[in-house]
């Protein structure tokens, strides 16, 4: 995306050097050990991807599978009966300029506002986008910029209908843009603004978690229940609890929390997760970008540098009001960010939990697996240029019969961090103390420390540099995990560098070569990455992968820069054309399987239909078909506007779709670019008869004009 507060990646390198690779001819790499769609997806069923039930922790009820499981149609290319998904929709038309601003889907299927930015959550009235916002205000209002969701059936509605009419809907609030938040317009003016303490603390309560009960009047009209005592907002100011092997750490410790177990708020959460014990994870990002200080003599350490900590921050400028976010008084504060978050929707009590087990990096989703034996991994990407991609294993199985036995499973366990072998096979390397050089000599005296310094703890094992790990999602019955990595503008960039083993590389700092599994220099388009376990078990410390597709412009014209590796490019037939099999797509970041198995792919490029991405315009939504990689465009964005979280009903037939920052510019005053939702092109929102005021994040319900399942 465009905005300073969360960066894309796309800085261009500015080193220019002779090209010192030796890199073999990854196309005949790839080749040689590519396995083809369909062996790839018709692998063992014995592993179920979450997405298949939804349960409530505090319902004791039994687990729902989603009622119209298996009913698919195989594709038509396919031989009949194979299990095979069809997409059954005309695709969208690209969103190129001049742009349209609305959320446009295909024919016989109606796209609606569901919830905007500063919509009241309780009978209090909504806010009015003319006027800035105050914390007061937000804290009872719909959160900014909405990203990762799920939907929670109803608990007392069984397996009835009901239940795909009347759920909690649990969304991220990633960020805000402040120009917006504190009406200070056009937005560059933000950078020399005087910051107030109640500015920034109505940003911070622009941040977080949304619990929203939601129910379906009647077909097509899905509306936020304000009389419900479920409707919570969690913010970057609630208290959550510390658990697992960082509580209680030195590095947690703070002089308002000197036991280091409870954290104010949570912040960034970009993806999420969701768990068969119902419970909800939001997964924080890019939480660097929120501490600064002014204080010009502060140097940075390796620890600081590996995380992307420094004096300017993003931009936000929380430091000059809010000591909390000022690393020079408050050092420690950054160590209690970048965590995996558990909540209970259904307990408005409840305290948000960090699992710190899970490892401390700028966590994209966590994608929950089950697999026959009841045991449970949670596979997690860290998003940014080069990072890692994760996995977790319970100690503990699943226990199905005892929800609350499940509670704690996210504290123990082991974490593991993914090697790409250039042979299309694969190992899990467990992060544990004592293990592989994570001894007190290297800088690791504890658990506590590797899951803290989590990126220098998978450095030292030499795990495979990645070109940005977004969403993974799991394959509803092959159990293969899918994993979206969404560019990389240091690929093959020179002179080549690797991250350091001691941990020292500052962030997103190294020129990787391309490799087997980041095939690309200059990755501006991404790919889609794949792999099943071995012995569909997720507790396998191997694996075999190969590449799903490398996403691009058939059209394009785009050649690779100066201060790239021309000859990495050498025997490679994709380019950055792609190798789609359909509509052209780029930059894939969200990424969720639906219950028949259609692989719903959103993007995150600008979004302005400008530059490279002149042809494929604005972001949007795919649908692809795993076993033949067909793949059609869903769903297009308005301008500048970034598709971000996606979930069904368990019927199928109700999709929710975040639409996140339209009209996202700040060198402009955002509605330049967009006036939606406000401007009524996808139904009246709680602000479209005032006027326009500003864009503001949405969430859209999907519906099929037919009361069919979204898709077919
Ligand atoms: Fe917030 Fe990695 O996208
Ligand atoms: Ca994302
Ligand atoms: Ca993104």
């Amino acid at each position: 995306m465009s905005s300073a507060l969360h960066p894309d990646g796309k800085l261009k390198p500015h080193d220019t050097v002779s090209n010192p690779s030796t890199q073999d001819n990854i196309q005949s790499l790839i080749e040689a050990r590519m396995l083809t769609r369909r062996s790839f997806i018709k692998g063992s069923v014995a592993v179920t991807a979450v997405a298949a039930v939804s349960g409530t922790l505090l319902s004791g009820m039994p687990l729902d599978a989603f009622a119209h499981k298996g009913k698919g149609k195989p594709h038509q290319d396919e031989p009949e009966g194979n299990g095979s998904p069809v997409i059954g929709f005309n695709s969208v038309s690209p969103n190129v300029l001049p742009m349209t601003d609305a959320v446009i889907v295909p024919a016989g299927y109606t796209a609606r506002v569901l919830v905007s930015w500063g919509d009241s959550l309780t009978k209090a009235p909504h806010w009015d986008p003319a006027t800035p916002m105050d914390e007061a205000t937000q804290n009872y209002c719909y959160g900014g910029h909405t990203d990762g969701m799920h939907y929670f059936p109803f608990p007392f509605t069984g397996k009835g209908a009901l239940a795909s009419r009347r759920g909690l809907l649990v969304t991220n609030s990633e960020y805000v843009d402040p120009p917006l938040v504190n009406s200070i317009l056009p937005a560059a003016d933000y950078a020399n603004t005087t910051i107030t303490l109640d500015m920034v603390r109505a940003q911070q309560a622009g941040h977080g978690v949304n619990v929203v009960e939601i129910e379906q009047e009647k077909k097509q009209s899905w509306e936020v229940n304000r009389h419900s005592r479920l409707n919570r907002r969690i913010t970057g100011n609630t208290p959550t609890i510390v658990s697992g092997p960082a509580a209680g750490h030195p590095m947690m410790q703070t002089a308002a929390d000197s036991k280091g177990r409870v954290v104010l708020g949570t912040l960034n959460n970009c993806a999420n997760g969701y768990t068969p014990w119902g419970t909800y994870l939001a997964c924080e990002e890019n939480f660097n970008g929120y501490f600064g200080t002014s204080d010009a003599s502060f140097v940075t350490n390796a620890h600081e540098n590996r995380y992307g900590i420094s004096r300017g921050g993003f931009g936000y400028r929380w430091h000059v009001a809010d000591p909390r976010f000022d690393i020079a008084v408050n050092r420690n504060e950054p160590n209690r960010f970048g965590w995996v978050v558990e909540v209970d929707p259904w307990d408005p009590k409840s305290k948000p939990v960090k699992r710190t087990a899970l490892g401390r990096f700028k966590h994209e989703s966590a994608a929950l697996s089950v697999d026959a034996d009841d045991r449970v991994a949670l596979y997690m990407g860290d998003d940014e240029r080069n990072e890692y991609v994760y996995k977790f294993v319970c100690a503990q199985k699943y226990n199905k019969r005892n929800q609350r036995a499940n509670r704690d499973m996210l504290d123990h366990g082991t974490l593991y961090v993914a090697k790409f072998n250039a042979d299309g096979s694969g190992i899990w390397m467990p992060l544990v103390w004592g293990q592989n050089g994570l001894t007190p000599e290297n800088g690791f005296a504890n658990q506590g420390d590797v899951v803290i310094k989590a990126r220098q703890a998978a450095d030292r094992l030499g795990a495979t540099m990645m070109d940005r790990p977004e969403w993974a999602a799991v394959h509803p019955t092959s159990g293969e995990v899918y994993l979206t990595l969404t560019n990389n503008s240091r690929r093959g960039n020179n002179p080549v560098s690797s991250n350091k083993v001691d941990g020292t590389s500052g962030a997103a700092s190294a020129n990787p070569a391309v490799d087997a599994a980041n095939p690309r220099p200059d990755n501006d388009y991404g790919h889609i990455i794949r792999w099943r376990e071995d012995g569909d078990t997720v507790t396998a410390t191997s694996f075999v992968w190969d590449i799903f597709v490398q996403c691009g412009d058939k059209n394009t014209s785009k050649t690779l820069g100066a201060s790239y590796t021309q000859a990495e490019f050498d025997g490679q037939t994709v380019g950055y054309k792609g190798n789609i099999n359909g509509d052209d797509y780029g930059a894939p970041d969200g990424l969720w399987f639906d219950e028949d198995g259609r692989l719903w792919i959103q993007t995150d490029q600008a979004g302005d239909a400008k530059g490279d991405w002149v042809n494929i315009g604005g972001n949007v939504m795919m649908c692809a078909d795993p076993q033949t990689g067909e793949t059609r465009r869903f769903l297009t964005a308005p301008p500048n506007a970034e598709v971000t979280g996606v979930i069904n009903t368990p019927d199928g037939k109700s999709m929710f779709v975040g639409i996140q920052h339209p009209g996202e510019d700040w060198s402009t005053s955002f509605t330049d670019n967009s006036t939606w939702p406000d401007n009524g092109a996808n139904g009246p929102t709680t602000n479209s008869r005032r006027g326009v005021a500003k864009p503001r994040s949405s969430v859209i319900v999907i519906t099929k004009d037919d009361g069919g399942v979204i898709g077919t």
